[in-house]
């Protein structure tokens, strides 16, 4: 379904990304995982239109994205849930949702319905600031919060960070909901290999701002040298 091929980006003089290469499929979770610094974050700020690639080339579906703004990639069925989970913390936790609709025109009333199925938390929480969510609550929030864009692929930055494992593992189980159940895509970014690689169809390791490894999660779980070299487990 995504497509990135030959992608080399710069921050400068730094060079976070070089010729990476690799494909998420559509219906699965495709893990990216890497150390600090190994350029995941740019990765998909490049993909969702935030940076600019020097070179190489990115398409959805077919269809060349790498030079189109950030703005046209709801409409093209993308969602980036960024790192930080960053929330509007003096509006409502239903006034969060609902701005995540607003790329898409009007919110109708059975978009909330999604979010709050998959997080009942949300639901009871409705009325609550989102200033006063936990960590796991705000969370699930912001992937709510990009779903109600409805898109097709979900892109998401280390949702899993300083979260219990208990949080980690409630949260991947429902990412896992939704591509059984909707067909939806996941491009995730971990640093968590263990959590990701448990959930992830796939997995594409990075070092230094290459691909190291792309191959199916539970054989990169399995493999002790690229676990100890590159994954920390
Ligand atoms: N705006 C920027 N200006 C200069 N260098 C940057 C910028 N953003 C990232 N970098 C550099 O690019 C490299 C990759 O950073 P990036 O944030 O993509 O890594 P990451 O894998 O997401 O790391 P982390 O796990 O810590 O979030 C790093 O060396 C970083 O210092
Ligand atoms: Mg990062």
């Amino acid at each position: 379904m995504l497509a990135v091929d030959s992608l080399t980006v710069s921050h400068g003089p730094v060079t976070a990304l070089r010729e990476v290469s690799f494909s998420a499929a559509r219906g699965a979770i495709t893990a990216v995982l890497g150390a600090n610094g190994a350029g995941k974050t740019t990765l998909l700020r490049t993909v969702s239109g935030l940076h600019r690639a020097g070179a190489g080339s990115i398409t959805l579906d077919g269809r060349p994205i790498d030079r189109l703004p950030a703005e046209s990639m709801v409409a093209l069925g993308l969602a980036h849930v960024p790192e930080g989970r960053g929330v509007i913390t003096e509006l409502s936790v239903e006034e969060n949702l609902r701005l995540g609709g607003l790329g898409r025109g009007r919110v109708r009333p059975g978009d909330l319905d999604l979010a709050y199925d998959l997080f009942g938390v949300l639901a009871e929480r409705r009325n609550q600031l989102a200033g006063t969510l936990s960590g796991g609550e705000r969370q699930m929030l912001v992937i709510g919060r990009a779903l109600m864009a409805r898109p097709e692929i979900l892109l998401l930055d280390e949702p899993s960070l300083g979260l219990a494992p208990r949080v980690v593992a409630q949260i991947f189980a429902l990412l896992r909901r939704l591509v059984v159940d909707q067909g939806l895509s996941v491009l995730l970014v971990e640093q968590n290999a263990i959590s990701a690689l448990s959930v992830a169809d796939r997995g594409v390791v990075l070092h230094l701002g290459r691909v190291v490894a792309d191959e199916e999660a539970s054989r990169l779980a399995a493999d002790d040298q690229l676990r100890h070299a590159y994954l920390g487990f």
